[in-house]
């Protein structure tokens, strides 16, 4: 049999069609074993998504070119996007057999704040450019599912509008200002709102480096995207603050100067705010162990979805080492390419307190709205529910190193 199987006259030129004809399916699937999926279609409605890849066309159909190219790209040749995908698969699950997985809790207590899942939503800015409901729509959706919510500098709808809809105050993520005074007054709107963490993000020193795609776009001036949102530096003031609050202060040019960020900048930060102080952009056990030693109270390893810096390392193999030198000192987030439930497991079991996620609810959020958001919510919850039943693992607290392989 086998070498009649191996036989290339026997097979003709489609090998795969002339095993199904000489085998049949496999049985319950309508596949030979190791054969590719079936074509993925265009789903109608976000409850035909079957995984969160689903969105991601319809996300393209629904946008224009420049915005879908805005939410998808990385930076330069694209080597730390992919490696955030490609690195999952150095990582193999060790299940653990013959353990009573019927009553599975995800819940995740993370700085005092109790959430029924561990999966958040990263900050992701100008998201009406991928709606029209924009951040509202991700915030009505996170409160229906009961998911933490972070709130872009760049958000396109104000910060208190975002509260009313999410029905508490989001996390706020900070792009500092290059004046003190501008920052402070980020600090206090978000603190007005009654937001319990401040994310300062650290990755992006230069704003735009390497994002060769956009600069195409500019240069060619699109003109589709320029009437939607104007400039970013006057979108994020309008989004983290009422116009009100921003009289007096020097704006221009705000964000253009990030280099301005430094050990003491952080520090200044710490001191100035009564929020919980995250860094978000952390890939180093270096810079986490500054971390903490800085009184900074959580950390996010995350390399902003490859859209930072290109032949950068993957947070999936950042993650091991940062989690041994923050030794529990402090919780850790993880984000950048999370997409299944065995992605979130794996990071669970490395030491992480949970994981953010942007582009899989930004492209459900273009295809579906709200609705798309709540239901890819809802399949990387059961994905990790399913994955959790099959490590064996019940709940969050009983991951360990033990329960996944490098190799
Ligand atoms: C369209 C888009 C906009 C983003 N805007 C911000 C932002 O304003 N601030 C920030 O800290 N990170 C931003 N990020 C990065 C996300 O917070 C997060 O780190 C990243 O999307 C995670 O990777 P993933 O998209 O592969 O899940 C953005 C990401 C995307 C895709």
């Amino acid at each position: 049999m086998q070498y009649l199987l191996a036989s290339p006259l026997l097979l003709g030129s489609d090998p795969a069609r002339a095993l199904e004809e000489l085998l049949g399916p496999e049985p319950g699937t309508g596949l030979l074993p190791g054969c590719e999926s079936p074509p993925r279609e265009l789903i109608e409605a976000a409850s035909h998504a079957i995984d969160v890849f689903d969105f991601q066309p319809v996300a393209k159909r629904n946008l224009t070119e420049a915005h879908y190219t805005y939410l998808s790209m990385g930076v330069q040749h694209e080597t730390t996007l992919r490696a955030n995908r490609s690195a999952f698969e150095r990582f193999q699950l060790r299940p653990r057999r013959l353990v009573d997985v019927q009553q599975l809790d995800t819940s995740a207590e993370i700085l005092g704040t109790r959430l029924s899942s561990p999966i958040l939503l990263a900050p992701c800015g100008s998201q009406r450019a991928f709606h029209p409901e924009g951040e509202l729509a991700v915030a009505r959706a996170a409160r229906r599912m009961d998911h933490g919510m972070i709130l872009s500098t760049g958000s396109s709808t104000p910060i208190e509008e975002v509260a009313e809809a999410l029905g508490r105050a989001p996390w706020f993520q900070l792009y500092t200002a290059h004046v003190w005074p501008a920052t402070r007054m980020q600090l206090r709107s978000a603190e007005e709102v009654g937001c319990p963490a401040v994310v300062l993000t650290v990755d992006i020193v230069v704003p735009g480096a390497g994002r060769d795609r956009i600069q195409r776009y500019r240069r060619a001036e699109n003109p589709e995207c320029r009437s939607c949102h104007g400039s970013f530096a006057g979108d994020a003031m309008r989004g983290v603050s009422s116009a009100a609050r921003t009289v007096g202060l020097d704006l221009e040019g705000w964000i253009d100067n990030l280099l301005v960020l430094d050990w003491d900048y952080v520090d200044r930060i710490r001191d100035g705010t009564s929020m919980k102080l995250w860094i978000k952009g952390i890939l180093t056990p270096e810079d986490a162990a500054l971390c903490v030693e800085h009184g900074v109270d959580g950390i996010v390893v995350s390399n902003h979805g490859g859209r930072a810096l290109d032949n950068g390392l993957s947070t999936i193999e950042a993650l091991p080492g940062i989690a041994r030198a923050v030794d529990g000192r402090v919780p850790i987030l993880v984000d950048s390419g999370f997409r299944r439930g065995t992605d979130i497991v794996k990071a669970l079991a490395l030491g992480a307190s949970a994981v953010c996620v942007g582009r899989p609810y930004l492209w459900a959020l273009a295809a579906f709205g709200q609705e798309g958001v709540e239901a890819a919510l809802g399949i990387l919850r059961a994905e990790l529910a399913m994955t959790m039943k099959q490590m064996g693992v019940p709940t969050l607290g009983s991951f360990g190193p033990g329960h996944v392989r490098h190799g």
